[in-house]
């Protein structure tokens, strides 16, 4: 995720460009760029690291003179974050600049065709061949190029495109990442979001997917594919800067929420070529596979909780052992490795500091270091033998959701690989596999369309002063989460307890109203947690059930029922994770908590 602006107008459009990309930091913010139109060529300027920095080089832009620009905030996906590494991109004449937000999926085929034509390449981002694609299929027309280029990139993409032929105009184009047109008064802009050109205009237009626009300084003209002529309504925002900020959304915890779709698309599809999952990113061998005594799964807070399922997952379909730690244990735990077993570290920021010792403990031992981290270039994925990157973006709620998701969506694709590697698939379970994995994004779209059923009862039970969760096997390692999200949010204390064991003590906390959480999702294992059901039921505990939409008796025992569809069991917890985070989200509302900045928490851990 980035932020890019556009200005063509009467104005000097680098300070602009600047405070436009103030206003989307929240999208990226390891490098930030600039491209100018200016006495017929085009000026770069670009530096790593926060805007302030290129703030400071361009003296706030006011060094860069001319009246049309592009700009960008850089989350790093390809390449870690550096000067060279961050947009605008120029193809190899410097006719063409490019800013592009989302990810280009067969970018390494292009890149190999484009070398081949004798293009030279500096950076390690897609983006790149994008720039260098304008090139060689411009014959004088930008409208044809991008039409063109649009047609031969697959993956998503927001575009901001300025060619040094064109001094009145520049082109812009979005396929599932978002790009708006602001229209101004002899002004007009391109921007991620409305945040960005408020302050300018109000008046937008929404891109449709693949629709380009041409904008010059008194006009906007929008083109589809075909290069006809598209009609667009115009739109006029009313929301205020923060609420933009949050996509209108109140808070970016429910933003986030409802990102996760996209973001476990984003992670999954680059990684699925033919029905077949293929893990570029690791070198990771069958006969390294095969060799792993013994896996670690290491993290911290809700990366921990993607290892309980991870232990689960991998057990069920690698027949690996696996052991999952906290990494404040781990690492002073004087753990057995040795370099057969394989540690996989579990970051979203990458930069937790129990969690990195933990890592340098086990290299110290000889360990192969596998990580899942979402931040680009940071410390854990630098010190690792190996890294695959969740595409979940910024993450700027304290309690994380699309990350979480994210990285289990990882776990599943290194189960399932190894697991074929392993030869533990027939051919039919492994597409099959394969598929409902494919499946996801649009299951949690289903559940996040019935999101109010959740505020409902969440509306019943945000005055509760205690709430236990439970469930077996997957669905234990998932009550873990939902009762890390709810407590940390609202500040309700609350339990996660393995449904076999409650009767050994905590039952003695269960009293008339007590709410309980039962995930009941899996089949095998159903009956043994409605049992567990009516133990508490028995001692005035009000149950919420978390099932699948095939176990219809779940009613009988609980008071309420959640629904979630079927999917194949292993992947369930990608879906039962969801209505908990929802009800986290809603009761903390209802109490009037600090929903994205809870108390004493933080966001990143840098400290032991
Ligand atoms: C903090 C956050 C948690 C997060 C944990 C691990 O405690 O509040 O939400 O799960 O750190 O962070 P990491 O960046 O390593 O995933």
């Amino acid at each position: 995720m980035c932020g890019i602006v556009g200005y063509i107008g009467k104005n000097q459009a680098a300070p602009i460009l600047l405070e436009g990309l103030s206003k989307l930091e929240y999208r990226g913010y390891d490098s930030a760029g600039i491209a100018i139109f200016d006495n017929n060529k085009i000026e770069v300027a670009k530096a790593k690291g926060r805007l302030a920095v290129l703030s400071e080089k361009t003296n706030d832009g006011k060094s860069v003179t001319g009246t049309m620009g592009i700009g960008h905030t850089r989350w790093a996906t390809h390449g870690e974050p550096s000067d060279v590494n961050s947009h605008p991109h120029l193809s190899m004449s410097g006719r063409f600049a490019v800013v592009h937000n989302g990810i280009i999926e067969n970018y390494i085929s292009l890149k190999k065709m484009l070398i081949e034509k004798g293009f030279e390449f500096i950076s390690e981002t897609d983006t790149e061949v994008i720039a260098h694609l304008f090139e060689y299929y411009y014959t004088g027309d930008i409208l044809d190029a991008m039409v063109k280029v649009i047609n031969r990139v697959e993956g998503s993409y927001a575009l901001g495109v300025l060619c040094s032929d064109y001094p009145d105009s520049f082109i812009a184009v979005r396929k599932s990442s978002p790009l708006i047109v602001g229209l101004g008064d002899g002004e007009n802009f391109i921007a991620s979001d409305v945040t960005a050109i408020l302050k300018h205009t109000r008046n937008i237009y929404r891109l449709e997917d693949n629709e380009i626009a041409v904008l010059n300084h008194d006009c906007v003209t929008v083109y589809n594919n075909d290069k006809e002529e598209v009609k667009k309504e115009m739109f006029t925002v009313d929301w205020d800067v923060s609420a933009a900020e949050k996509g209108g959304y109140e808070h970016f915890m429910m933003k986030e929420i409802e990102e996760q779709p996209k973001a476990i698309r984003d992670t999954i599809s680059p990684r699925i070529k033919d029905g077949r999952i293929v893990l570029d990113d690791i070198s990771l061998t069958a006969e390294d596979i095969k060799n792993i005594n013994k896996i670690y799964i290491v993290a911290c807070g809700s990366a921990y909780h993607v290892g309980v399922v991870g232990k689960y997952v991998i057990e069920k379909l690698c027949r690996i052992p696996v052991e999952v730690q906290v990494a404040s244990e781990f690492r002073y735990c004087d753990p057995i490795i040795n370099k057969n077993d394989l540690v996989i570290v579990i970051s979203q920021s990458g930069e937790t500091a129990d969690t990195l010792a933990a890592l340098k403990e086990a290299k110290n031992h000889g360990a192969r270091i596998l990580s899942i981290v979402n931040v680009v270039g940071s410390a854990i994925a630098n010190a690792s033998d190996d890294v695959i990157y969740t595409w979940a973006g910024p993450e700027i709620a304290v309690a994380t959701t699309k990350a979480y998701s994210t990285q289990l969506t990882v776990i599943y694709l290194i189960a399932a690989y190894m697991a074929e590697k392993l030869g533990m698939f027939t051919t039919g379970e492994y597409s099959q596999f394969v598929n409902d994995l494919q499946s996801l994004p649009e299951k949690v779209s289903e559940i996040l369309k019935s999101k109010e059923e959740v505020q409902y009862l969440a509306s019943k039970f945000f005055n509760c002063h205690s709430i236990f969760f439970i469930g077996r096997n997957l669905d234990y390692a998932v009550s873990l989460e939902g009762s890390l999200k709810l407590k940390e949010i609202s500040y309700i204390h609350s339990e996660a307890y393995a449904a076999g064991e409650l009767k050994h003590g905590t039952i003695s906390l269960i009293e008339d109203g007590t709410l309980v959480i039962a995930l009941a999702t899996g089949q095998e294992l159903f009956d043994k947690t409605v049992s567990n059901v009516k133990e508490v039921k028995a001692r005035g505990a009000v149950v919420m059930g978390v099932t699948t939409d095939s176990h219809d008796n779940m009613e009988d025992v609980a008071d309420y029922v959640i629904k979630i569809p079927n999917i194949n069991e292993i992947l369930l917890p990608s879906l039962s994770v969801v209505p908990l985070q929802l009800f986290g989200y809603y009761v903390a509302s209802l109490k009037g908590c600090d929903i994205d900045k809870p108390r004493n928490l933080a966001k990143s851990v840098t400290v032991e």
